[in-house]
């Protein structure tokens, strides 16, 4: 996600914004800006792509002052450029935020509708035009935040600049992070302790719901309502490369930690609870989805595995049907395609080489292409009819995983959103699979906290050569993702295969060596993956079992038994993926190889 920092005190403040946001880069972004206080007025300056070019711009056009605020934009409403790269400016307010505002739209409307004019293609900009009105009329920085707050819907973190109080910023916090760092006759504000971390360890986090005022001597923290807070600040002990992954040893489990939330904002604003509906405004004008007759996913690596899945998700909920394709493949053959049919691409990256000569090729053979991406205005977003985006934040590991699961979220809103278009789900239907959509988040969170148990596990068998992964139906795929991992983090052998294949060839590999990783949820298909599992038994492969139906019966079978909550047979693989990422992270660890960087693997893989 974006990057924040503020700086009141006396000292060169753009010179401390950028070197904050050097510190920040790590997370990704597109485009930087920072603005101070400078001669009465703010002054502000703003560039796409990397900090060089920003330093450059500083160079060429200096800014003074030693209060102000710098930001590194990863985009999310709309597309990567100067315009909308931050802070943004209206009237005499300069906002910074991160986070995504839902119901920013209809702000805007209303706002144009009040004669107000905008720059920028943004969701932010609305906030320092709301805050701008309220200053206007004669109210304080403080009080005109506080009473915007109170109108955004969403998640978001902003910090804001007024002209006429050249002494302050202002921090509102409602569900993506802000500290405030303590300095001596100077404080900080950042989204992330690494900004600050060269010039103070004194830190007070702000909780959801809360507001600061920063001066240079003074930090006044109150709510939303108004009412004070007192806290202590606490003194971290982070060195600066612990603080990037969030205090975590790597990025990859930082990344496995951050899934709930990553669900959380790529569903955020999707769902319609009351109408029993899913909302996806990308897809305003692609009537062709609905109509079409078949889709044909294609994506490369884990990407691919959540094609498997999507597959699974259109046939069933929304009766249409699927197929699936390497997008290497998928590019040297010669596909069957016309007006009827709808890629559908996965990529997290948007870059990669393969799919992207997929989407090409389909439409240059007049299909009609949606992508499924997490970075915005990629090549592939550019390149598709339509895009839906995962939110689920830089990804910085080499190995996939909280894109995965928005990816599998994003499919599982677009299975109920073509269903309900096409007149085969019923509303009632609609409404269990949305509640059961509302509820993932914090069963992810059960999952997670099962970690402690899968390193122990991952320890005991950490020294196998060989791993075999089984999984069923929708559960297939998710068996191939977890051995995708674990080859990929550890450098150890494994097999995904579908369990009804076993015995047509790999029970040749079972002995009492190998582990073998079981997904057996209670779902329609248990009886037959619990033979399996009897099968694998009986030749005395070690059997660690994930499902959400622990019983004795497994208890003695299974070496290990790794539980998840249970849901819905469609939202079981996001649940079933969480043991086995960890599990694969800990393996990994154990083994001690390079856990995000593996060997031999790059994260975008753009070329053919
Ligand atoms: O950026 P993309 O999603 O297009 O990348 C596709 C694959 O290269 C990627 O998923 C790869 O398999 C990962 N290393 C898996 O962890």
């Amino acid at each position: 996600m974006c990057g924040i920092i503020g700086y009141v005190g006396d000292r060169d403040a753009s010179f401390i914004l950028v070197q904050g946001l050097k510190r920040l880069e790590y997370r990704g972004y597109d485009s930087a800006g920072v603005a101070t206080f400078q001669d009465g007025s703010i002054a502000i300056r703003r560039c796409l792509g990397k900090l060089e070019n920003l330093e450059r711009l500083l160079r060429e056009a200096p800014i003074s002052g030693t209060v102000g605020i710098g930001h590194t934009r990863w985009a999310t409403h709309g597309r990567p450029s100067e315009q909308n790269a931050h802070p943004h400016r209206a009237g005499k307010i300069v906002v910074i935020h991160n986070g995504i505002i839902e119901n920013y739209l209809e702000l805007r409307a209303a706002l144009a509708d009040r004669g107000r004019t905008f720059s920028s293609e943004t969701d932010t900009e609305v906030i320092s035009h709301l805050i701008d009105e309220r200053v206007q009329s004669g109210q304080d920085l403080v009080h005109a935040t506080r009473s915007v707050v109170h109108e955004l819907e969403g998640s978001f973190s902003i910090v804001v600049m007024h002209e006429d109080s050249p002494d302050r910023l202002v921090a509102a916090k409602s569900a993506t992070p802000i500290v405030i760092g303590l300095g001596e006759n100077e404080n900080f504000v950042a989204s992330d302790i690494p900004a600050i971390l060269d010039h103070t360890r004194r830190i007070l986090f702000l909780e959801d719901g809360e507001m600061a005022e920063v001066t240079r001597d003074r930090v006044t923290l109150s709510t939303f309502a108004g009412d004070p807070v007192a806290r202590e600040p606490r003194t971290v002990a982070w060195d600066p490369v612990t603080a990037q992954k969030g205090g975590y040893r790597h990025f990859l489990l930082k990344e496995i930690h951050e899934q709930p939330q990553a669900i959380i904002d790529t569903m955020r604003g999707r769902i319609l609870q009351e109408q029993s509906d899913v909302s996806l405004d990308e897809l305003a004008k692609a009537d062709w989805l609905a109509q079409a007759r078949r889709m044909v996913f294609v994506a490369c690596g884990t990407a691919w595995h959540a094609c498997l899945v999507g597959k699974y998700f259109l046939e069933h909920i929304a009766r249409i049907p699927a197929e699936v394709d390497y997008a290497s493949e998928f590019r040297s053959r010669d596909p069957v395609l016309d007006e009827g049919t709808v890629l559908v691409v996965i990529s997290q990256s948007g870059e990669t080489a393969d799919t992207l000569a997929a989407v090409e090729t389909a439409r240059e053979r007049g299909a009609k292409v949606l992508a499924i991406c997490n970075v915005v205005d990629s090549s592939i977003a550019r390149k598709a009819d339509a895009v839906i985006y995962t939110h689920a934040g830089p990804e910085i590991s080499v190995a996939s995983t909280k894109a995965f699961t928005t990816q599998l979220t994003v499919l599982y809103l677009l299975g109920i959103y073509v269903a309900r278009r096409r007149g085969v789900l019923s509303e009632p239907g609609a409404h269990a699979l949305i509640q059961d959509l509302v509820n993932l988040p914090s069963h992810v969170e059960q999952c997670l906290k099962r970690e402690r148990a899968i390193e122990k596990v991952a320890k005991k068998y950490g020294n196998a050569r060989d791993f075999l992964y089984l999984g069923r139906g929708i559960n297939f795929p998710i068996a191939l993702e977890g051995a995708l991992k674990l080859k990929e983090i550890s450098y150890v052998h494994a097999e995904g295969y579908a369990a009804g294949e076993m015995k047509h060839g790999p029970i040749a590999l079972i002995n009492e060596e190998v582990p073998v990783v079981v997904l057996l949820p209670k779902d329609a298909v248990y009886q037959k993956s619990l033979s399996n599992m009897k099968e694998v038994e009986s030749r005395g492969g070690r059997i660690i079992v994930v499902t959400d139906a622990p019983s004795p019966e497994l208890e003695d079978i299974a070496w290990e038994i790794l539980p998840v909550p249970t849901s819905n047979p469609c939202l079981l693989p996001v649940l079933l993926t969480i043991p086995l990422q960890l599990l694969a992270y800990y393996i990994a660890d154990y083994r001690g190889t390079d856990v995000d960087q593996p060997r031999n693997l790059a994260k975008s893989v753009t070329v053919e």
